[in-house]
């Protein structure tokens, strides 16, 4: 068994569980070790897990390997500082794939990669380090997502779709074949994307139109 540490006590951390839940119920392979969260008290417990420490005491786990389980529609522009924080080399990050999704042989996954049941990945997808898959997205054939990037529940990628990095396509969120979503965006819940979205933008609706000014970093 190898030791996993998830880092966030927030409710995706349900879904890595059930992940591992289901991969140990076919071959025993992952022992959660326990959480790093910043918020939480050392020793304290979460979903029947102990709370190791904070985020920046990473390094003191060296046999383990890690995930990364924040990303809300609050928290995912933080994602990027979060793994930066943790010092890990890439190759600490586990990618954990519930036996119930569908990943093609001709997918690339980058490290620390969640893709959840029901979730389908076509060929010629690639998804860079740090994306999760919610339950039951689809990502067509030929798309990539930029690390970082957050797919929620039942969204759908069309084929040739480029995701910039640092993403969050909401739940049930539709986005056409062959556009472009740049880095940083935001797709609300059950948007309907018809065209480009900028760098930073928030959209909304069908069609998708920007809710909130663009974010210039
Ligand atoms: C787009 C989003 C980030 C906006 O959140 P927010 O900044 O807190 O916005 P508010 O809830 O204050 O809503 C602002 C306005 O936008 C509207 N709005 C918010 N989200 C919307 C959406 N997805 N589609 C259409 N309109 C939306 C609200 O109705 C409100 O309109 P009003 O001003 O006319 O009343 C959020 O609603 C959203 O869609 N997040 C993704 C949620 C998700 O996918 N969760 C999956 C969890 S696994």
């Amino acid at each position: 068994m190898k030791s996993l540490i998830l880092l966030g006590c927030g409710g995706n951390a349900y879904d890595v569980l059930d992940i591992v839940d289901a991969i140990n119920a076919l071959r025993p392979t992952w022992n959660i070790a326990g959480f790093l969260d910043d918020g939480r008290e050392v020793e304290s417990r979460f979903l029947g897990h102990v709370i190791l420490g904070r985020v920046e005491n990473a390094r003191q786990f060296a046999e383990a390997m890690f995930l990364n389980t924040i990303g809300s529609d609050r928290s995912f522009r933080r994602r990027p500082e979060l793994i930066a924080a943790t010092g890990l080399p890439r190759a600490q990050f586990a990618t954990l794939i519930h036996p119930g999704a569908l990943v093609s042989c001709r997918a690339q996954l980058g490290s620390g990669v969640y893709v959840c049941g029901g979730a389908s990945i076509a060929g010629a997808v690639t998804l860079g380090d740090h994306v999760s898959i919610g339950a039951n997205a689809t990502i067509g054939h030929d798309s990539q997502l930029g690390d970082y990037t957050v797919v929620g529940p039942a969204a759908v990628v069309s084929g040739f779709v480029t995701v910039g990095e640092g993403c969050y396509l909401g739940a049930a969120s539709a986005i056409k074949q062959q556009l472009s979503i740049g880095a940083g965006a935001l797709v609300g819940m059950a948007a309907s994307v018809t065209r480009d979205i900028a760098a930073g933008a928030v959209v909304v609706g069908n069609p998708a139109r920007p809710l909130a000014p663009i974010i210039h970093n």
